[in-house]
């Protein structure tokens, strides 16, 4: 069936309406060091470039949220050599506190972090210290993340409360499990975007993506460039969002 679109489409992105929290799947990073006879570690490597540049970007067009998926619950599986490789850029970019406070970045970690080295745990401590003021934008890094494992601990928080009379089973909401995930006083995210070619969000703030836009893009994840992220951003733009409404 063919649907007439009414709206007018933008030619290219208007930055003074732009989503207020953009999601990224950071993915393809492994094919791109394939591609290039290298290994997957030299993947994550050029894939953390990717994602510096886009928090700059993100930072310096007014996006107010971003969150990127650095590493999932399943991700443990991998090779000991990878994990370790993604756990040492994690732990570079923690170290670069100084750079986050200049860019009055506030940055969060959504996730558990108790099986992460005591040394990353440190700097993740260090660092959500030293940016909490920091009101230009929030950076949230999914680490050991897990949507289905973020509304479980969700949910313990919840049903501990009713257990010790807190709180009654009535008075559970949306908006109480909302404040009882990761990303608690957030926005959800307007727009998730998935590169590499897959078009599934794996898990990813299952919870918060109830209504989001997810763009599904072809490029691997290294080498998503600025102008990725405005095709994309014009894409969200030029959809029709109704949360359930006509
Ligand atoms: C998915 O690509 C990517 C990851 C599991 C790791 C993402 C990590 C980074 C971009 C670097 C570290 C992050 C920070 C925040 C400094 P894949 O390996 O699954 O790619 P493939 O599907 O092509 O194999």
């Amino acid at each position: 069936m063919f649907f007439q679109k009414k709206k007018r489409l933008l030619a290219k992105p208007d930055f003074d309406n732009l989503p207020q929290h953009i999601g990224f799947i950071m993915d393809g990073n492994g094919r791109w060091a394939k591609r290039r006879g290298l290994p997957r570690s030299a993947g994550h490597r050029a894939g953390a470039k990717t994602f510096r540049d886009m928090v700059r970007y993100c930072k310096d067009i007014g996006i107010k949220n971003m969150t990127v998926y650095a590493f999932s619950t399943e991700n443990w599986k991998r090779p000991k050599e990878e994990v370790e490789a993604i756990m040492d850029l994690l732990r570079s970019y923690l170290k670069d506190a100084f750079d986050h406070r200049e860019e009055e970045v506030r940055c969060l970690i959504l996730g558990d972090t108790a099986p992460l080295a005591p040394d990353i745990v440190a700097l993740i401590k260090k660092l959500e210290d030293e940016s909490r003021d920091c009101k230009q934008m929030t950076l949230n890094i999914a680490l050991n993340y897990g949507g289905r494992a973020e509304i479980t601990h969700a949910v313990r928080e919840l049903a501990g409360q009713v257990q010790r009379g807190e709180l009654a089973p009535g008075e559970i909401t949306e908006d109480t499990i909302s404040a009882h995930l990761y990303t608690a006083g957030q926005p959800d995210p307007d727009l998730i975007i998935r590169p590499s070619g897959e078009y599934r969000t794996s898990n990813f703030l299952l919870w918060q993506s109830a209504y989001s836009e997810l763009v599904f893009m072809d490029v691997l994840w290294p080498d998503f460039t600025r102008r990725d992220l405005d095709r994309a951003i014009l894409e969200y733009q030029n959809r029709d969002r109704r949360f359930g409404g006509v």
